[in-house]
């Protein structure tokens, strides 16, 4: 298994470009599920879970292939004639669930795998099952797998009782060929679901009220092919900004859209950083030890859970303590005990971490747990004394383009040794 050795120290310097969005490129190959036209997306990430996807829909029958630089990916859905998704190809990529909603309402059925547990949190589908079953669908569990049938998914208002992103874009996309009108209601508000709704859109579909908590979408009978590029990856932008901060260099980080890393730079700047945005990129510097912020994650546009494994390993090394409250998955704290390893003072219950900075923290060998324990701690490898050895980077291979590539542009001392 590879993993990365880090020489920390170095003041990253310079500019980085970010890929496509992970979270919104996941949810486009699915769309393509709903036609039978080809669907072309350009900006797409070389990452993992990309080529999961696109394995997954080669199983089930549809073409798809990336171009030679990977960043464009054409799906031709029209041999799709197996509406399945089998439990080999779901365990390892849970957002396999996403195909799910289009199936049943372009096939009339669908046998998908239930994801299982994962790292950070049982992350259960219920609230994905009981929408499709609102909208008409019978849905069975059987043998670990969701077996669902409709003639026709019919519209319904839709309230979920907790903000979920690809429950969101799950019934937004099965809305979009149901009989009449859903509305959603509690609904996600991220960038990626208005991503997903733009895509939809160019497809023919009439949705309404993306970005807001409640979503309006009118069935229509058939939707066609298109082309669209895809958000990008505002989880990256945020994780290199946070790199130029720890490591107290001055990184610009472009290819972003500003709005979607809002409450990330607020805290960077609240932690004494200098942050400045152009039309397409974010400056971000910092000349001194980082000052404790308290963070605790929400929905967007609130701070994403996605960066707070990122933006602790910050905290750790700030002039001050900060409390850092994990609101949306009960288990993501497992970067913990592997920055306590590195010297990190952190104590924490269920939910909330107390993090007292230290000066320095010190290279260790450490195991990556999940995708963004990943990147916390590389992070705090690029910021500790000595050398740092993170294990088991296939899972940082899951969501980020090269990071480390793009790290040694910026003057990093990191190097990738594969077993
Ligand atoms: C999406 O996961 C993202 N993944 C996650 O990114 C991200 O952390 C998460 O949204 C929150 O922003 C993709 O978009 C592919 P949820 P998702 O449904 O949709 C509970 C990364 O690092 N819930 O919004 O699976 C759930 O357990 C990944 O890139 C139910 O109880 O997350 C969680 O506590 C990690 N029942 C909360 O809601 C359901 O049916 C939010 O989960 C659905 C969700």
């Amino acid at each position: 298994m590879d993993r990365l050795v880090i020489r920390g120290g170095c003041r990253l310097a310079g500019e980085v470009r970010v890929s496509g969005a992970k979270n919104a490129a996941l949810p486009a190959i699915a769309s393509a599920c709903l036609t039978r036209d080809p669907v072309t997306l350009r900006n797409m990430p070389s990452v993992k879970d990309v080529d999961s996807t696109i394995l997954l829909m080669k199983h089930m029958g549809a073409k798809a292939a990336r171009s030679r630089d990977g960043r464009t990916v054409t799906i031709d859905p029209s041999g799709l004639n197996r509406p399945d998704a089998p439990y080999d190809l779901v365990r390892k990529m849970r957002a396999s669930s996403l195909v799910l909603g289009p199936l049943v309402a372009r096939f009339g059925e669908a046998d998908v795998s239930l994801p299982g547990g994962c790292a950070i949190g049982a992350r259960p589908i219920n609230l994905h099952l009981k929408a499709l079953e609102a909208m008409g669908a019978e849905m069975a569990i059987e043998h670990g797998y969701v077996r669902a049938r409709a003639r026709r998914l019919r519209g319904a208002r839709i309230v979920f009782d907790t903000v979920t992103v690809t429950g969101t874009e799950n019934i937004m996309m099965a809305a979009t060929l149901a009989d009449g009108r859903t509305v959603i209601e509690n609904a996600a508000r991220e960038p990626e679901v208005c991503d997903v709704a733009d895509l939809l859109r160019s497809m023919g579909a009439r949705i309404d009220g993306d970005g807001t908590d409640v979503i309006t979408v009118d069935g229509a009978d058939v939707l066609h092919g298109t082309e669209h590029a895809i958000i990008p990856d505002r989880i990256e932008a945020g994780t290199f900004m946070t790199a130029a901060a720890i490591t107290r260099g001055r990184v610009a980080v472009t290819n972003i859209v500003p709005a979607h890393v809002d409450a990330v730079a607020a805290k960077l700047l609240a932690a004494g950083a200098d942050v400045k945005f152009g039309s397409n990129k974010a400056v971000v510097s910092m000349k001194r030890r980082p000052r404790g912020v308290d963070i605790m994650t929400q929905p967007f546009p609130g701070f994403p859970t996605d960066m707070q494994a990122q933006f602790m390993a910050l905290m750790c090394t700030a002039d001050g303590a900060s409390v850092v409250r994990e609101t949306i998955f009960e288990n993501r704290f497992m970067h913990v005990q592997e920055l306590q390893r590195m010297g990190a003072d952190i104590q924490f219950d269920v939910n909330t971490a107390f993090v007292k900075g230290v000066k320095k923290l010190s290279g260790a060998q450490v195991m990556a747990t999940d995708l963004r324990a990943s990147a916390s701690l590389i992070l705090a490898g690029l910021a500790a004394e000595g050398e740092t050895v993170v294990n088991r980077i296939y899972h940082l291979d899951r969501g980020y383009e090269h990071l480390e590539n793009k790290l040694k542009a910026l003057g990093a001392d990191v190097k990738r040794v594969r077993r």
